[in-house]
């Protein structure tokens, strides 16, 4: 098929590889030309295991393209995916339908077809496909659009695996969608889920917020494992053995971050108050989170002992999980400002992601964890990187002014860290 999409961020351009190296002829398009720019020149903008090799092998194949700004040549494929961003507004945490409304727009000015087929792949509100409907039929009177749902369920870190190996596709719309949607992922054998666009949508928006309900839930009972001297590793070992449960985002932690689950969860609570149903579930799930940091900043403070003014601390960690350079409401990001705020010296290390402008002025970046360690007071995990559980621990102790870790990962044994002569603190482990 020739596949049209718009959008070259973590999703668009997964999807944009993957679909080629599937077989299609894709063209990837995006209003940022330095990335198109870089793309052309087979560069990959973010950092994805395993997607750069597979970005220069189809473009060499010839299945690959990339351009700025949606054009007349819209015209000559079969499908129009859109993945563009979604953020959370600021002054009331909904979805940002922003560049969802531009796209449809410019899909709608360019499109002459006598029928063109636009597959929304953001995440976005329930009834966001149908609004899309509407912006194309008022911005074009001739063409006849069939808009379907076919939310991405990627992981960063793991996304084209992820994208390859599916556990299950979703699909909404009507049968002309749906049947491009099954022509486009004939070669991926998974469940595929066939419903309406509505369906579609809420089932992306719901499975995020299921998995932050287990991280929240997860942080707020260790506490009480802290409180009552029970160890959350060994509950929610425990816990997650049951099939009914299972054992997946039951890790405490200094809370969830990312693209995706810190705004589709406050997108729900927003859903519901549009509504006016009670949004209480959804609301304890991101209080929980945001009490996190401070439970985990309350930690910082104590090993500081008084003050943490003039105090060195080596953070390791920016990126919101491991395998990713994406820093978007990353916990790191309100650590680091929490830390700045009480006038500390703040020494980071991350692989791969760095510190966003301005913030970055105000630490020192550091080229590796060793770096970040030598003379601070306190070492803070804040990703829990392969490259940090692999750290020779006795080497960072003696470059260390005061050898004291407060660990919001767990990647280390509480026990090991002591008989090293560590200080050590963790979440829901004593
Ligand atoms: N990042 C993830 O892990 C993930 C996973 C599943 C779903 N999603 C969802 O997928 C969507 C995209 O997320 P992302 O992380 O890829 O975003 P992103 O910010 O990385 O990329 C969005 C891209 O769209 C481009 N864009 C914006 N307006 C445009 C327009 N009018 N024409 C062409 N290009 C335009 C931007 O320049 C940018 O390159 C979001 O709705 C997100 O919630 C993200």
């Amino acid at each position: 098929m020739r596949v049209y999409i718009v959008g070259t961020g973590y999703v668009g351009l997964v999807t944009a590889v993957c679909l080629a190296d599937l077989g299609h002829q894709v063209c990837g398009v995006d209003i940022n030309s330095e990335k198109i720019q870089l793309l052309q020149e087979g560069g990959c903008p973010i950092y994805e295991p395993g997607l750069e090799d597979l970005l220069k092998k189809n473009i060499d194949g010839g299945r690959l393209s990339f351009k700025v700004d949606i054009g007349s040549e819209i015209n000559d494929y079969d499908v129009v995916i859109i993945a563009v961003g979604t953020p959370e507004r600021e002054r009331d945490g909904r979805a940002d339908l922003y560049y969802v409304a531009q796209t449809a727009k410019q899909i709608a000015l360019h499109a002459t077809k006598d029928s063109l087929i636009v597959i929304g792949k953001s995440t976005v509100p329930t009834g966001t496909a149908k609004q899309i409907s509407e912006s194309l039929i008022s911005h074009n009177k001739i063409t006849r659009f069939h808009v379907g749902s076919n939310p991405e369920t990627l992981r960063e870190g793991n996304a084209v695996h992820d994208f390859m190996n599916p556990d299950r596709i979703i699909m909404g719309g009507d049968n002309v969608a749906i049947n491009c949607l099954q022509a486009l992922y004939e070669k991926i054998s998974c469940a595929k889920v066939i419903t309406d666009t509505n369906s579609a949508e809420m089932i992306k928006l719901t499975a995020n917020f299921m998995l932050a309900q287990r991280i929240s839930t997860t942080n707020a009972l260790a506490q009480i494992c802290e409180a009552t001297g029970a160890n959350v590793e060994k509950v929610m070992e425990g816990v997650g053995l049951d099939k009914r449960i299972g054992p997946h985002f039951l890790q405490a932690g200094v809370g969830y971050g990312g693209s995706c689950f810190p705004k589709d969860t406050k997108s729900i609570i927003s859903i519901a108050e549009h509504h006016r149903i009670d949004p209480l579930i959804f609301k304890a799930v991101v209080d929980v989170n945001e009490s996190q940091i401070h439970f985990f900043m309350r930690k910082v403070e104590e090993m500081a002992i008084m003050t943490l003014k003039n105090r060195s601390i080596a953070v390791w960690g920016v990126a919101f999980k491991p395998e990713t350079d994406d820093v978007r409401d990353a916990p790191s990001i309100k650590v680091i400002n929490a830390l700045i705020e009480e006038g500390a010296l703040v020494r980071v290390f991350d692989p791969v992601a760095t510190v966003p402008k301005p913030l970055k002025y105000k630490i020192t970046c550091c080229k590796d964890m060793y770096e970040a360690a030598a003379g601070a007071e306190i070492l803070l995990i804040v990703t829990e990187w392969n490259c940090f559980k692999q750290a020779d621990m006795s080497n960072v102790k003696l470059l260390m002014e005061t050898a004291k870790i407060v660990d919001g990962r767990n990647i280390f044994d509480p026990q090991k860290m002591r008989e090293l002569g560590f200080e050590y603190s963790s979440i829901g482990r004593s």
